[in-house]
């Protein structure tokens, strides 16, 4: 087992949470993921069932009108045309199949896309970027990126409602144990809702092509028990830690173009363009999702992103070693 893999495996112990790994479909744990494999059992029902009669009737025919000894080969078979009851059967028989799939699909549909939230539900605005996932907590004045956290809901009654953006080309959120894939798309707001009804961390990735490191534009979903989840808002609500801000890697950030691109409460670091880094070390990954937040990753991280994912937008700062190491010490500060 590779170490990064052990470490994965031990922090997800450590922070008690069981993970689903396997992103399966049919196995949903949430409510519109629920009806969204309801319909998609339904569909292979129905779809087998028709690939069991045309298989069997195929077969069948090959087998009934084979040729015979004592066949004269020269001979057409019979030629038979124009039988109005098979016609209007294999017209009317597809058609109510189809309206039937419609039917069910749209309801299904319209009660994801209509759900309206309860006044007190968590509300998100997830936004798209090439290629990370920036996260918005308006009620509790936090940003954060890549890991979406919300709480569980075992009775279903506080499930956690998403609007989604995009900042530059189409992205699609999908949790496959929670909920349906949806387009982010720029200049449109689309809507969703999630709600795990166990605490856990749940895998997924965008699933629109959006560009060189889309296979990396990873996600996941952490619920927490919801005492646990307002413990994890309120630490991402205060300002960066103190140590961080009185280290010597700060003053090298903040001479550095970092500033530009990201922000850290407290600090000249501003920027939006990348994610927000205020409480870097409190998620469990780095580049959304492609490396798991160990020192060695972030510094090799910081030393030249495009070795781990080419392509995206983060460009090497060629710091010094001196200043590398500064740099990734005051980013581990920010806990
Ligand atoms: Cu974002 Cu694919």
């Amino acid at each position: 087992m590779r170490i990064e893999t052990l470490a994965l495996l031990l922090q997800g112990q450590a922070a008690g949470l069981p993970e689903h790994r396997i992103t399966d479909i049919f196995k949903p744990l949430a409510t519109p993921a629920r009806a969204e494999a309801q319909i998609a059992e339904l569909t292979l029902a129905i779809t087998g069932a028709i690939f069991l009669i045309v298989g069997f009737l195929i077969v069948f025919t090959l087998w009934r009108f084979r040729r015979k000894p004592g066949d004269d080969a020269h001979q057409e078979p019979a030629q038979v045309y124009g039988s109005n009851q098979i016609e209007i059967a294999w017209t009317a028989i597809p058609i109510l199949i189809v309206f039937i799939l419609i039917g069910v699909s749209a309801r299904v549909i319209a009660s994801v896309q209509n759900a309206s939230p309860p006044a007190e539900a968590l509300k998100i605005r997830l936004i798209g970027h090439q290629w990370w996932w920036e996260i918005h907590y308006s009620d509790y004045g936090i940003v954060d990126a890549n890991e979406i956290n919300m709480p569980a809901t075992p009775d279903g009654r506080m499930a956690t409602y998403f609007e989604l953006q995009s900042a530059d080309v189409l992205h699609s959120i999908w949790i496959p144990q929670l909920s349906g894939k949806l387009d982010l798309i720029p200049n449109r707001t689309n809507y969703t809702w999630m709600d795990p009804r166990s605490p856990g961390i749940y895998f997924g990735n965008c699933a629109e092509y959006c560009g060189t490191q889309h296979a990396y534009m990873l996600l996941r979903v952490v619920a927490r028990a919801p005492q646990d989840f307002k413990a994890w808002a309120a630490a991402e609500q205060k300002p960066a830690a103190p140590a961080a801000l009185a280290s010597d890697g700060r003053k090298v950030f903040d001479s550095l173009a970092c500033v530009n691109c990201h922000t850290i409460r407290g600090t000249r670091a501003v920027g939006t363009f990348g994610p927000d880094l205020t409480h870097l070390m409190s998620r469990q990954t780095i580049a959304s999702g492609a490396l798991e937040n160990s020192h060695d990753n972030l510094k090799a991280w910081v030393d030249n992103p495009q070795d781990a994912k080419p392509g995206c937008l983060m460009p090497s700062m060629k710091l010094g070693a001196q200043d590398l190491e500064a740099v990734t010490a005051y980013l581990e500060l920010l806990k």
